[in-house]
């Protein structure tokens, strides 16, 4: 037995002699100052925490890499390996390639995923040096980013894929990239050289471009995405080609400006060449070669560690006893045994001992349930329990193989046995494919998933209906086997004895005539847990006659269960004979029927996955088999779950000037310092000498009166130093815009997790456990509300009410042909920035003063409210931000009260203090995007114009004010989008529920607006049964009209001429037909097509806060120092503020610098939101340069023409002229007159966007198939970044509206949805698989902004509606096939549209079967509920 563990990380040799042994590798690695793998969740959902292991494996003998989370994997499992963090990669001077290409092809924003993105990649890479592009889109599996929308990280992470590969060696001998000016968007093709569309567009070769084609799919390796094979011949060449909408696949132009029908639309005159290709191109060109041969090695020392044969003889790797170093630690001892035997002697001794193999689900339980395991014992490096042992039956499987190396396992079986012999081998690989995250899979055991006994384990119900067996051992080596059948033997309880441990699962191999799948439907696709899963498996004999089945369920009952009643149904049963699945279905709803208030929700939706699956493995059966059956036709639809190609994507714009700087797409200028690591956010600072740890004590009831609070137990605790409740605030306990919120709640709480108190300690650990032990007294409990529905009923909300009205509803309605009533709802959206809400404080020392650096949009904000709480003049306390990892609203008004509680801690102890939130502390206080709730009555006349439209909308606050007013307000002023009514009354009011408080949030309600009222209009073109399109498009803006605020759409209104050129970009005509033509013929899935525009009105609402400042010193040196109002999230401000300067002060960009946004360099700051800090901000830098630079033309003059700009600032200062200058704007001619009804907005940023989805109508899955976007944001300041910026609010725009569901439970009040594993962001595999994003830039009118730029943080994310709307297309296609969905009438579909509400809307049979009837839900609590 050895104590301490020996590793090497990043090449270097670490021994730990005494551990904590509650450590994460994470935990260790951030102490340790390795600050480059972040901590998103520290649940392994959203892969910020990637590092790399490796380890030798002496059965067989190699090193293997792996990607692993290292928030969850014990530090002591360490002992043996080699650890990569993003360290040990590259520098940002001296980047690794992986490093590089992502920093430079803008794949990083906010950075705060980026180590985690870099650290996948390395590892595919390490693996296998020159890989697909299909496996480089599946590393990221594990990985979330939520500002880039993946696009550029995949485009950046495919050139290292074997086509980009062959590229690069092109690249290399030339030593240049050619741009033809023939091809205009730099070649244009695949990016082979010898692409069929270069030789067909340049003619080189000649030839019949058809064959080419033919023959391009096969030798690029991409014939999934080939038109070819994937049916999609209407979009074909048009996407490879430089004439987008275009003269598609004719190979000759002529036809193209007849198409248009006019030469000003036509492809030929209306763009130049595309920059963006050759943008990227160019960067490509300059990438260093990626040299596998070139990586750290494995250490050899640890080859012979794991050997046994290390020369020094002192180390092996072997039997490891740990105590912990810590008596405080409730881990206090660990084991490590190598051997079967090693580990059955420690569960002798140790009988209650928990077992750990990838740590995935023990570590889920001790970081969010608390659980605590004294002892632990770790099984992962046991040679027996990693095991594949093949016999005549089948194969065995050890219990402890990583889940990728099964699977890798079960690839090669497969190839090896055959199709037939494999069906129970097979059917569990399709059950791994969409098993977590690779990081997870790679630790993750088949042991750890069946000992858990999930009721929603993806693997248990293959593995039961594939017929697989458990080997376990017990004392002594005692060995039985049971059926994994019989195995589960209630709620996460199985036939496991004390002492005993799982040693291998055998599967057996398949019989002639048998069919085995696996089905899993899931939120998400990639990454997530089951709603459903099943294993389902029938054996036929010859004639076709059931001899044996076997369907087993995940999520249909307390634990994995076999539909025994439905088996029966189909013994001795005619396979493919229509009345048998007819029964079956029957006998299977009957038989696995939930409840309504069903833990885990969503009951009819659960029933009719089953139901569907079933069908599913009919079609499929019945094909396989050559039964001939109605479904079997369908097979191809049935097997998989929208299967989904490999994604692209395009962008679009026009050349910059060369001498310029301004508008060229240079990348973030932090984007190396990010991909490296070397950037810091808050708690990434080193702690300052004495730092003390905060922790929350928060409410766990949703409306209640505080009897008291009973710190003694926390106090107790040794290194606890205070608890501070609202008593211990020397100045203001009340905050917010409003002032209706206390910091620290006094009498009463509002809603779960609102802070009562706060514990200060030594350790973040230890505050967290004392908080825990404040209890906390409630005297009584009070009525709490938490849906907007509710608080409508109740008439519950804060007294302001907002009005906007024009013309005389009343007569347009009198007037109308149709008048039309109904309601529309949308859902919240929880931010998930990655890095969540924190703070450090640091007392200066003298006068009160105090630094507080904060994850913050709103420094100003920030100030003030630490000194009003502190009872401080404002000038004692500077804010600084450096940057934030991510914000979207979400740190503009809320991160205020973390600082202020750090700032209190600090003032009471002296010491700095930091608080930095869990991610689920996070979710249950920060505030989220606000749900909206609206009744409407339209007025339409007979063609299609609308003439009148009463509205009310109703938004959930949550308990207080916050920003909800001006989100409300933006809401009405966004409820007309691009429509003219000449009669429009909208009324808004704010409900107050017992929910956090919700805030701004990335559209700020205007997105919110106009989806309410696309809403109505589907179902208004669906009571007329009109293409909601044309009454689009019949009721559009056109430039001279008035919105519903008397503002005046001018020359600058360019969405009618966006929406008609989109169309022809996107082939709409066409592709409309295709969709038409492929849901005639297709039974499963349906095909829906959107076309949606957008205006987004750019000012903040509130007038004072439209101005901006800077601060500009130039040095000596030549150096230029900028500081400015706005503060840098990801969304590349500064890089835009550098440029607007060096362009104004005529230096190379590389001349300026800013280094953080500060309240000292800057006061008064607005909150860098409401897309208007470019403008603002922007402005200001420009008027401070400019004076500078008027201040230095006399010394310009002097100089020589081609002089260093250091020479010129010498000069100046040598004259004492001051090289110091401040520049302020305040944006004219805005106004905004509520009382009125009267507002006037800067400018309107807009946009038009085409999408086109696959509907599986079983179950509700969707995938993307393409999109186009098409943007007018002016003159763009940075065309890559405002790119960057489209993509990533489009995608969180599509994940609002089709994915993320924030979800609360009526009976605690809490919120459900608390972390990546439970709340569902779009991940890469959800974007679009064709993603085309043109600038529109022949704009008639630019607007008189910085540069003629437009705002273009919040406009795009409403165009991810355009999926939403899509979806309700292919419902619509569903729901003409089928006789209950007619009997239902208009569809009525809420976002967000999830695959539960796209499943029951589709309303057939199965969802007819699986409704509960309504008497039944009378008085039921549902387990969740949208607010
Ligand atoms: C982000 C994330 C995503 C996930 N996604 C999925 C998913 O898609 N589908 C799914 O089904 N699950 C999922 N899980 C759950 C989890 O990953 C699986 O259950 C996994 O298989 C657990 O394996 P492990 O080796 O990590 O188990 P551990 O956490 O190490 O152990 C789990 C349990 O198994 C016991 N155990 C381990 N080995 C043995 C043995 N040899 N003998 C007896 N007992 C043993 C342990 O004592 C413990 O009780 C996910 C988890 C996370 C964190
Ligand atoms: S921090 Fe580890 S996966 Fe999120
Ligand atoms: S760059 Fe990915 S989360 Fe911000």
């Amino acid at each position: 037995m050895t104590s301490g563990v020996l590793f090497y990380l990043n090449g270097e040799r670490v021994e730990l002699g005494q551990l904590d042994l509650d450590t994460t590798l994470l935990q260790y690695l951030r102490g340790a100052g390795l600050t480059g793998t972040k901590l998103g969740c520290g649940e392994g959902g959203c892969g910020a925490c990637t590092v790399m292991v490796s380890r030798y494996d002496v059965e067989q003998q190699r090193v293997e890499h792996a990607s692993v989370n290292a928030c969850l994997y014990p530090l002591y499992a360490v002992d043996g390996k080699h650890v990569v963090t993003v360290e040990g990669l590259g520098t940002a001077r001296d980047p690794h390639p992986v490093q590089e290409r992502i920093a430079l092809l803008h794949g990083s924003q906010c950075g705060f995923c980026t180590p985690g993105f870099v650290m996948s990649l390395y590892v595919l890479l390490r693996n296998k040096p020159a890989p697909t592009e299909r496996d480089i889109e599946e590393c990221f599996d594990g990985n979330l980013c939520r500002c880039t929308g993946y696009r550029p990280i995949l485009d950046a992470a495919k050139t290292f894929a074997d086509l980009a590969w062959k590229r690069g060696a092109v690249v290399e001998q030339t030593g240049t990239v050619h741009v033809d000016p023939a091809q205009g968007r730099g070649g244009g093709g695949c990016g082979i050289k010898d692409c069929c569309q270069l030789k067909k567009e340049g003619g080189s070769s000649g030839g019949d471009s058809q064959d080419k084609e033919a023959e391009c799919c096969k030798s690029n390796g991409n014939e999934a995405e080939c038109c070819k094979s994937n049916g999609n011949e209407a979009e074909c060449c048009k996407s490879n080609g430089m004439e987008p909408g275009c003269c598609k696949s004719n190979s000759k132009d002529a036809e193209c400006c007849k198409s248009n029908s006019k030469d000003a639309g036509c492809c030929k005159n209306s763009r130049g060449p595309n920059q963006a290709e050759a943008d990227k191109l160019a960067v490509i060109a300059r990438f260093k070669k990626y040299e596998p041969t070139q990586e750290l090695i494995f250490p050899p020392f640890l080859i012979q560690y794991a050997k046994g044969t290390a020369g020094d003889g002192s180390r092996r790797l072997g039997d490891l006893a740990l105590v912990s170093s810590d008596s405080e630690s409730w881990c206090q001892r660990a084991f490590r045994p190598v051997t079967l035997d090693g580990l059955l002697a420690v569960l002798q001794a140790h009988p209650g001992a928990k077992l750990v193999a990838g740590n995935s689900e023990v570590g889920v339980e001790v970081r969010l349930k608390r659980a605590r395991f004294p002892v632990q014992v770790y099984v992962g490096d046991i040679g027996e329990l990693r095991a594949v042992r093949e016999d005549a039956a089948g194969v065995a499987f050890g219990a402890n193989l990583p889940l990728a190396r099964v699977e890798r396992e079960l690839e090669r079986l497969v190839a090896a046995h055959g199709a037939q012999r494999t069906q129970g081998l097979a059917a569990v690989r399709e059950s791994l494919r969409y098993f977590a995250g690779n990081q997870i899979r790679n630790v993750a055991t088949m042991a750890g998933n069946i000992v858990t006994a999930s009721p929603i384990s993806d693997l248990n119900p293959a593995l039961v209906a594939a017929g697989a067996v458990a080997t376990l051992a017990g004392a002594g080596g005692a060995r039985r086997q049971v059926a994994l059948a019989d195995f589960f033997v209630g709620y996460r309880r199985t036939a496991l004895r004390a002492g005993e441990v799982l040693v291998s699962v055998h599967v057996p191999f398949s019989a002639a005539g048998e069919v085995v799948r696996a089905f899993k439907q899931a939120k998400r696709k990639d990454d997530d847990i089951a709603i459903v899963t099943c294993g389902l498996r029938v054996r036929v004999d010859g004639g076709g006659r059931v001899r044996e089945a076997a369907f087993a369920y995940g999520g249909m009952a307390p634990t994995t269960v076999l539909a025994r009643a439905a088996m029966g149904s189909v013994a001795g049963a005619q396979w493919g004979d229509a009345a048998v699945l007819e029964r079956l279905v029957g006998a299977c709803q009957d038989e696995l029927r939930l409840d309504f208030a069903v833990p885990g929700g969503m009951a009819e939706y659960r029933a009719a996955l089953a139901t569907g699956f079933l069908v599913r493995f009919w079609a499929a059966s019945c094909a396989q088999l050559g039964i001939a059956c109605a479904e079997a036709q369908w097979a191809h639809e049935a097997e998989d779950s929208a299967e989904r190609q490999l994604t692209r994507g395009q962008q679009e714009f026009a050349p910059v000037a060369d001498r310029a700087v301004v508008g060229h797409g240079v990348a973030h200028l932090s984007a190396l310092k990010q991909t490296t690591g070397e950037a810091r956010y808050v708690d990434d600072m080193p702690p300052v000498h004495g730092e003390l740890a905060v922790a929350l004590v928060t409410a766990d009831r949703p409306h209640a009166r505080i009897g008291g609070v009973d710190a003694g137990a926390a106090l107790a605790m040794p290194g606890v130093r205070r608890v501070l409740t609202a008593r211990d605030i020397p100045g203001s306990n009340v905050w917010n815009v409003f002032h209706d919120e206390e910091l620290l709640a006094t009498d009463e709480v509002h809603h779960v997790g609102q802070p009562i108190a706060l514990v200060v300690a030594d350790s973040r650990r230890r505050a967290h456990e004392a908080a825990r032990a404040v209890r906390v007294v409630y005297s009584e409990d009070l009525p709490a509300v938490l849906t907007v529905r509710d608080a409508v009923a109740a008439g519950a909300w804060f007294p302001e009410q907002r009005r906007l009205q024009t013309g005389d509803v009343a007569a347009a309605l009198a007037a109308a042909d149709h008048v039309i009533s109904g309601s529309s709802y949308c859902g919240g959206q929880e931010h998930f920035y990655l890095e969540p809400f924190g703070a450090v404080a640091v007392p200066r020392g003298e006068d009160g003063e105090l630094d507080v650096y904060a994850s913050s949009q709103n420094p100003t904000e920030t100030q003030m409210v630490c000194a009003e709480m502190l009872g401080l003049p404002a000038s004692r306390v500077v804010c600084h931000v450096k940057r934030m990892g991510g914000g979207f609203g979400g740190k503009e008004s809320r991160p205020a009260a973390i600082a202020a509680f750090a700032a209190l801690a600090a003032h009471h102890t002296g010491r700095a203090a930091r608080l930095v939130l869990d991610r689920d502390e996070d979710m249950q206080l920060s505030g989220q995007r606000h749900p909206f709730y609206a009744t409407w009555t339209v007025g339409v006349a007979r063609d299609g114009r609308l003439l009148g439209l009463r509205m009310h909308l109703y938004s959930n606050g949550g308990f207080s004010r916050d920003l909800s007013i001006g989100v409300l307000e933006r809401a009405l002023a966004h409820a007309d989008n691009c429509y003219r009514i000449p009669s429009t009354e909208l009324v808004g009011r704010v409900c107050r529920t017992n929910t956090q408080s919700n805030t701004a949030f990335r559209g700020f309600g205007g997105c919110q607006g106009m989806l309410l009222l696309e809403s109505m209009l589907c179902e208004v073109a669906d009571h007329l049964r009109m293409p909601v399109d044309r009454l689009r498009e019949l009721n559009m803006y056109r430039a001279g009209d008035a919105t519903p605020f008397g503002q005046t759409l001018g020359a600058d209104w360019n969405v009618p001429h966006m929406w008609a050129r989109i169309q022809r970009d996107a082939d709409y005509v066409a592709r409309r037909a295709a969709v038409d033509a492929f849901n005639a013929q297709s039974r499963f899935r349906k095909r829906g097509l959107a076309l949606l525009p957008t205006k987004f009105a750019i000012s903040f609402g509130v007038k004072h806060l439209n101005q901006g400042m800077a601060l500009v010193h130039i040095y000596a040196d030549g150096s230029v120092l900028v500081a400015h109002g706005g503060t840098e999230m990801g969304q590349g401000l500064h890089t835009k503020m550098a440029q607007v300067a060096a362009e104004t002060l005529r230096v190379p960009l590389d001349a300026v610098f800013i280094s953080e946004t500060a309240t000292n360099t800057a006061a008064n700051t607005s909150p860098t939101a409401a897309s208007a800090s470019s403008d603002l901000n922007g402005h200001a830098v420009h008027n401070a340069c400019r004076e500078l630079a008027a201040r230095l033309e006399p010394y310009r003059a002097r100089a020589a023409p081609d002089a260093p700009f250091a020479q010129i600032a010498r000069a100046a200062y040598l004259d004492r002229c001051s090289l110091t200058a401040s520049g302020h704007y305040a944006t004219p001619g805005i106004d905004f007159d509520w009382a009125a009804g009267q507002l006037r907005f800067a400018y309107f940023t807009q946009g038009v966007a085409v999408a086109e989805v696959e509907l599986d109508t079983l179950t509700g899955a969707h995938s993307t198939r393409r999109v186009d976007i098409l943007m007018d944001v002016g003159r763009s300041l940075n065309k890559a970044i405002d790119i960057g910026q489209i993509e990533g609010a489009f995608t969180q725009g599509q994940g609002w509206t089709t994915m993320e569901e924030f979800l609360y439970s009526p009976a605690t009040g809490r919120v459900l949805t608390q972390g990546p594993g439970a709340y569902k962001i779009p991940s890469a595999m959800d974007i679009p698989r064709d993603f085309r994003v043109a600038l529109l830039e022949d704009t008639p009118a630019p607007p008189k902004t910085i540069f003629s730029s437009k705002g273009v943080g919040e406009p795009p994310l409403f165009l991810g509606a355009s999926v939403f709307f899509a979806l309700r297309d292919a419902v619509l296609a569903a729901r003409a096939a089928s006789p209950e969905a007619q009997a239902a009438g208009v569809l009525h579909l809420e976002s967000p549209a999830t695959p539960e509400s796209l499943r029951l809307a589709c309303e057939d049979r199965l969802t007819a079967l699986a409704r509960i009837p309504a008497a039944q839900k009378q008085g039921a609590v549902p387990f969740a509920v949208r607010i």
